[in-house]
């Protein structure tokens, strides 16, 4: 365990103690139109249920998220230079890939075009977005929380050789995707697309600081950077920068650039009694009422950052000695029953443009998550894995893990009330009104070139 920089702790408390106060505000000082009681009616059950707004957006000095920014889309921190942070979590994509499961090292293009190598195996879970993810109630990364803030300390799988210095959760969750060979880091023997040796893949996978190591050996002897790690670390001479450094600075560049929160739903927080719809008033009102969904997705991030069997399909290759089966949080926690095939709610919001859902990508209509959501049982009986670039239909999980699936869905499907198609058709409706626009419009902006002079990801097609 490494204890955070007392900063980020100190910040988790204030947000807290914020959004209490700016939700205990908003019911006096927004009084709806005499007439409407329907939207002060939405208003109060939602805020009961702690929806709110995000609060201050987080503060940052430019020079690092300058460094960050280049350091996300530069495909400098993949052993074989040929993929970048922003590969996978691509602003033109909702931050994530589009893709069910994300391709990594060896494959071609990007977002949703982009296709898995010859001879490579897809990342076993679907790319996150990133929107908000710098907000100081995050205390979970990843779909099972394998990187955590537990009692004001870090648990992550690095264990004891995390360094210390690392200026929040995100920080930490930095360290690790570089690491990965599937990912970023690569084969021994492969080679980047210009021919230079890949000298990160000869390290030994338990070796974790010599990767580390390595990583910012190449970003400190790299001509380009050099103006941008003197403004961001005016102090430090560049030869003693670690990627402990760097992994701040991605942090701070993530969570400034993707804060989405204007969305319509915000607007409606705020006050504003006509930016919702007839339907996504009705689906607001079911999402914090008979539906059910607030149980978990809750609060201003509309997530309880905990972990539920949800029954959802497992496709794909599966994760570690479970493969093809994936046993989510249980990986993490060890047997306990509840956590088998468990995963960390998601967070909501923006969650109309981040496609495919669930931690393996099982879904990708939004419409037939949200009937998951509200019966396991029957969705998982009509169930057609998705198609994915490159790759064809997924392959399903076999039957006899599929069994035990489905009766962690039925003890979920329980605490939902059943739905009409226009309840489920008004739930969507609400979950539009989630979208920041600029987000939509594919915000942040990608970079044109990178200081390593590798190619950043190609802009995408708006929606
Ligand atoms: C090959 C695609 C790929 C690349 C490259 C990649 N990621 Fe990810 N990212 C993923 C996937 C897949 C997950 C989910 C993994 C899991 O939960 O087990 C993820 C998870 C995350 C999360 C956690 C979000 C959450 O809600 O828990 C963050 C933050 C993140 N990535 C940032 C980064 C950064 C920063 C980099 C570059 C240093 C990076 N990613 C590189 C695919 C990728
Ligand atoms: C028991 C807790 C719980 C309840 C209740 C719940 N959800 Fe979820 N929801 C989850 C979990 C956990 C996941 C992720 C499951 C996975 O990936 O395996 C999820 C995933 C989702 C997703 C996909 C999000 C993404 O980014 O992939 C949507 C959409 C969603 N839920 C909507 C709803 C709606 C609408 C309701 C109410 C009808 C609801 N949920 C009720 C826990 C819950």
């Amino acid at each position: 365990m490494r204890i955070l920089i007392g900063l980020s702790i100190g910040a988790f408390a204030i947000a807290g103690l914020v959004a209490v106060l700016w939700t205990a505000g908003a019911s006096v000082d927004a009084p709806s139109p005499a007439g409407d009681s329907r939207t002060a009616d939405v208003r109060a059950v939602a805020e009961a249920s702690g929806a709110g707004p995000l609060g201050p957006r987080p503060e940052a000095d430019p020079a690092l998220v300058s460094l960050g920014e280049a350091l996300f889309f530069d495909p400098i921190l993949s052993g074989n230079r040929d993929i970048s942070c922003g590969s996978c979590h691509h602003p033109g994509a909702g931050s994530g890939d589009g893709l069910p499961l994300s391709a990594g090292t060896g494959g071609a293009g990007d977002g949703p075009e982009r296709r898995v190598g010859a001879d490579r195996t897809l990342v076993p879970r679907n790319a996150p977005p990133l929107y908000n993810r710098g907000h100081e109630q995050w205390r979970t990364m990843f779909w099972d929380g394998r990187v955590e803030v537990v009692d004001g300390a870090i648990r992550s799988p690095a264990g004891d050789v995390l360094p210390d210095g690392l200026n929040s959760v995100l920080a930490v969750q930095a360290m690790f995707p570089p690491t990965s060979r599937v990912e970023m880091r690569g084969k021994p023997g492969e080679v980047s697309p210009d021919g230079r040796p890949n000298e990160i893949a000869l390290i030994g996978d338990r070796d974790l600081p010599a990767i580390w190591d390595a990583l910012a050996k190449r970003v400190v002897t790299e001509p380009g950077y050099e103006e941008l790690l003197a403004a961001a670390f005016p102090a430090v001479q560049r030869t003693e920068l670690s990627f402990v450094d760097l992994a701040n600075a991605i942090a701070t560049y993530e969570a400034t650039a993707f804060v989405a929160d204007q969305s319509p739903w915000d607007a409606f927080l705020a006050g504003d009694d006509r930016a919702l719809d007839d339907a996504a008033l009705a689906g607001a009102s079911l999402f914090y009422g008979d539906g059910g969904c607030s149980a978990c997705h809750s609060g201003v991030l509309m997530t309880d950052q905990r972990y539920h069997a949800t029954g959802v399909p497992q496709v794909g290759p599966g994760r570690d000695a479970a493969a093809p089966a994936d046993r989510g949080r249980a990986d993490v926690e060890g047997s306990a029953a509840e956590d088998e095939y468990a995963f960390r709610t998601p967070s909501l919001r923006n969650v109309a443009i981040s496609g495919p859902w669930m931690h393996d990508g099982a879904y990708d209509v939004l419409e037939d998550a949200v009937r998951h959501m509200v019966d396991p049982a029957a969705s998982r009986a009509r169930y057609r894995p998705p198609v994915q670039a490159g790759v064809g239909r997924l392959p399903r999980v076999p039957d006899a893990e599929q069994e035990r699936l489905d009766s962690e869905a039925e003890a979920f499907g329980g605490s939902v009330t059943a739905l009409s198609d226009r309840q489920v058709a008004d739930l969507v409706a609400f979950l539009g009104a989630l979208t920041d626009p600029a987000s939509r419009r594919g915000e942040p902006a990608l970079p044109e070139s990178v200081p390593s002079g590798l190619a950043p990801p190609a802009p995408l097609p708006t929606p």
